[in-house]
């Protein structure tokens, strides 16, 4: 017996990188699955066959998750192609990094929409379905900054945050009522939203990992497939971070489109996690050190 035979599955933002991993994964142990992304383009496409091929329903649907009437609709077409769901993965997350004194409000406003608002839209739609079922597996794609913080990143780690506080009051308020409510949140994984660092960035991430790797998708979609799954029918309410124990975390800016670019001197901070404080000191750096 597969460990999700008979179970819907709901993975927003799949049609790549770690949703596209979870549906993978979840599909693989029988479950049947409806994941959404901004466009289903002919990636989005490739994504669903590949699905598919491992022998469940797969149903690939065009939604931003941000927009909170697009979810209700989604979500009931969703109920009405599946009969039930049974898990739902709050995944699709973007960044759009800079420093505060240069952050603009549309940055602030796309990646708390995009990252947090998303999985408020999808749970209370969810939410009626789940009650009904009387059961129900709420998984938040939160991220390690959420919990440490991250110069730079003050938006995408407040959406983080976010993640975890949403899933532990959700796994409060509906627990009496069978539904469990956990976040994930995962260090430096190689996706394409990491494929943007430098390999100078890389490396020097690697070099600080004990394993001495970056993590996988796969990695992230084992931890997925044990919340979503039976396995974890006592878990609830928790954060479970995907990274091996750093000694000393080197936390830093991205390039990207939050308009670092032209930081020649960027500031890089470095936090000693276990004596949970942080210590800010200038250095000269062409790349970047984003951490999502
Ligand atoms: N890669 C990492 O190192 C890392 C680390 C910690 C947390 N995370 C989180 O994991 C999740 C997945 O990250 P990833 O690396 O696979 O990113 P990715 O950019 O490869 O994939 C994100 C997916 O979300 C989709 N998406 C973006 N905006 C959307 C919207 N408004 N509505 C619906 N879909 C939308 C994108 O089209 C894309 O398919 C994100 O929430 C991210 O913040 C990633």
């Amino acid at each position: 017996m597969k460990l999700l035979e008979g179970k819907v599955a709901l993975v927003t933002g799949a049609a790549r990188g770690i949703g596209k991993a979870v549906a993978l994964k979840f599909a693989a142990q029988g479950a049947a699955i409806a994941f959404t992304d901004l466009v289903i383009d002919d990636n989005a496409k490739a994504t669903e066959s590949e699905i598919a091929a491992l022998g469940v329903k797969c149903k690939g649907y065009a939604s931003n998750a941000a927009d909170f009437g697009d979810t209700a609709r989604v979500v009931e077409q969703i109920a009405a192609d599946f009969g039930r769901i049974d898990i739902l993965v709050n995944n699709a997350g973007i960044t759009r990094d800079g420093l505060m004194m240069r952050m603009t409000e549309q940055q602030w406003d796309m990646v708390i929409g995009v990252n947090l608002k998303s999985a408020f839209n999808f749970i209370h739609a969810l939410t009626p379905v789940m009650l009904k079922q009387r059961a129900g597996s709420i998984i938040n794609m939160s991220s390690v900054v959420g919990v440490h913080g991250n110069a730079g990143q003050s938006n995408y780690s407040a959406s983080k945050a976010g993640m975890i506080g949403l899933a532990k009051s959700i796994a409060q308020e509906l627990g009496p009522r069978g539904i469990r409510a956990n976040a994930i949140a995962p260090g430096f994984i190689m996706t394409e939203m990491t494929d943007a660092l430098s390999d100078e960035v890389k490396a020097d991430w690697a070099k600080r990992i004990p394993l001495r790797r970056g993590g996988t998708p796969e990695d992230v979609a084992n931890v997925a497939l044990f919340l979503a799954s039976d396995l974890s029918s006592y878990v609830s309410g928790q954060v479970l971070q995907v990274l091996v124990g750093f000694s000393k975390i080197r936390l830093g800016l991205s390039k990207g489109r939050g308009g670092l670019q032209s930081f020649r001197q960027a500031r890089m901070a470095t936090v000693a996690p276990e004596r949970g404080h942080w210590q800010v000191c200038e250095k000269t750096t062409a790349g970047s050190n984003r951490q999502n």
